[in-house]
């Protein structure tokens, strides 16, 4: 592998190089500072690998998205979320015994401890829920044993949070709108369990539609993983410190819950309603957007990331047209959208700056169409990317190289300086 040259201040310096699989170069640099005294400056980490990882492949230039090597396009539609979740966090996709028993065991760990649906109570109800989420999430670990690396109840623990994660979210919802909940049910698949607890009723028979059911899987699994994304990398670097499972997830929920992340699903439906409100003049908000004076942007528009497609904004493109089909949906919020998505497809603003629709734009109109409170979008993410984060926690932990998480900084502040005494 090639040395990487560096010249500073008339001295030569050289650091070695490494490949990934998929042949991307990096700099060894973990000695810089050691022999040239010199950190590097990357903000927001656009350059900066943070570790090595076998989980995700992402190849934003080509719109790619592989999890565990396999391509988006394949597992969508042709395995179920649950199978997606073991894939990311055992690295093979479950055999028929794995998978029954996986799926049993997460049917069985679906239930929440009795005692914490006493804190839904104690939310004021204006609480948005993925507050409730991140501090259930959370407290979980004063119920659950948290055994260092002991590998039966780390499992249980994993187990519990991907079981437990929608019924938390479920609940959240029905504490908010002054219903009872509805308990999970062994017979039912993950996603139309959710389902039946955010819309059923303990008083009647709740029938989960399939197309919603399947709908609702294909957006689970286009959100299981991001390699390293805002809230992944929150969870890396909470788990550096050793701290407990748990916690580094509802760190990763409350990363998420940003609307330049995964907010930004709630946020497209937000501005697709204040446009709306302003009498649907689509064409001044663009013209917001691209004014520079202007802070406005168009929620669900642009990646870090994918500069030419991003591939589940793709797949879910046909899924939104499929759902608002199949369910006779008509909605002015979607016309308004369509719009804006022709607007920035054409617009040499967006097309030279490579601002297409990403996944929150298509995924928050296809929830709508569900039927899915606004507040709950982000929620809905957080389920589809709890396997995603369990299974970056665990390579953290296990990862030879790793260490705590501790940038540097490039301090700007006043030098030193003394009080006249
Ligand atoms: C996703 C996002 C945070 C990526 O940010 P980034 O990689 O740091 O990109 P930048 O903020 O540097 O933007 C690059 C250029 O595109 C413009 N831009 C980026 N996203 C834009 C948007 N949604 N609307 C209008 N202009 C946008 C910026 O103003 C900038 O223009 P300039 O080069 O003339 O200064 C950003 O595109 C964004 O805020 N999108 C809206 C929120 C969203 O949908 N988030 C979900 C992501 S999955």
């Amino acid at each position: 592998m090639s040395t990487a040259h560096l010249s500073l201040n008339d001295k030569n310096f050289e650091f070695p190089t490494f490949a990934g699989t998929e042949h991307e170069l990096a700099i060894d640099c973990g000695k810089l500072r050691g022999s040239t005294g010199a950190v590097t400056y990357d903000p927001g980490y656009g350059n900066t690998g943070s570790c090595k990882s076998a989980i995700t492949f992402i190849d934003g230039e080509k719109g790619i998205l592989r999890y565990r090597g396999y391509p988006i396009e394949d597992l969508v539609g042709n395995v179920k979320f649950t199978q997606v979740a073991y894939l990311l966090i055992h690295g093979e996709l479950p055999t028929t015994t794995e998978f029954d028993v996986w799926r049993n065991e997460l049917t069985q760990h679906s239930l929440v401890h009795e005692s914490m649906l006493n804190f839904f109570d104690h939310f004021p109800v204006t609480a948005h829920p993925m507050n409730i989420l991140a501090s259930m999430i959370s407290s979980m670990s004063s119920f659950y044993p948290q055994d260092g690396e002991d590998e039966d109840k780390l499992n249980l623990n994993i187990m519990r949070l991907v079981g437990q994660v929608k019924t938390l979210a479920a609940f959240s919802y029905k504490k908010s709108v002054g219903q009872p909940v509805v308990y999970p049910r062994t017979d039912l698949s993950y996603s139309a369990n959710f389902l039946r607890m955010m819309f059923g009723l303990p008083t009647e028979e709740y029938e989960v539609s399939p197309v919603i059911e399947k709908a609702l899987d294909a957006l689970l699994i286009l959100h299981a993983d991001h390699e390293q994304n805002c809230s992944t990398s929150t969870v890396r670097m909470v788990g550096s410190s050793r701290a407990n499972l748990y916690a580094s997830i509802s760190a990763g929920v409350n990363a998420l819950w940003g609307p330049l992340h995964g907010g930004a699903n709630q946020a497209v439906l937000e501005m697709l309603e204040m446009i709306q409100a302003d009498g649907g003049n689509y064409k001044k908000y663009v013209e917001k957007a691209k004014d520079k004076d202007d802070d406005f942007r168009l929620m669900g528009f642009g990646h870090r990331v994918y500069k030419n497609f991003d591939p589940r904004a793709k797949i879910l493109c046909t899924a939104a047209e499929e759902v608002l089909n199949e369910l006779g949906v008509s909605d002015p919020l979607l016309d308004i959208a369509k719009n804006l998505e022709e607007i920035a497809l054409s617009d040499p603003f967006f097309v030279e700056r490579k601002l297409y629709p990403n996944v929150d734009f298509y995924s928050g109109i296809i929830y709508r169409a569900l039927g899915i409170p606004t507040e709950m979008f982000t929620v809905l993410f957080s389920i589809g990317r709890m396997p995603g984060w369990i299974a970056h926690w665990l390579e953290m932990r296990s990862d030879p190289d790793g260490r705590i998480h501790r940038p540097r900084q490039i301090y700007i502040g006043e030098t030193e300086r003394r009080l006249n005494v």
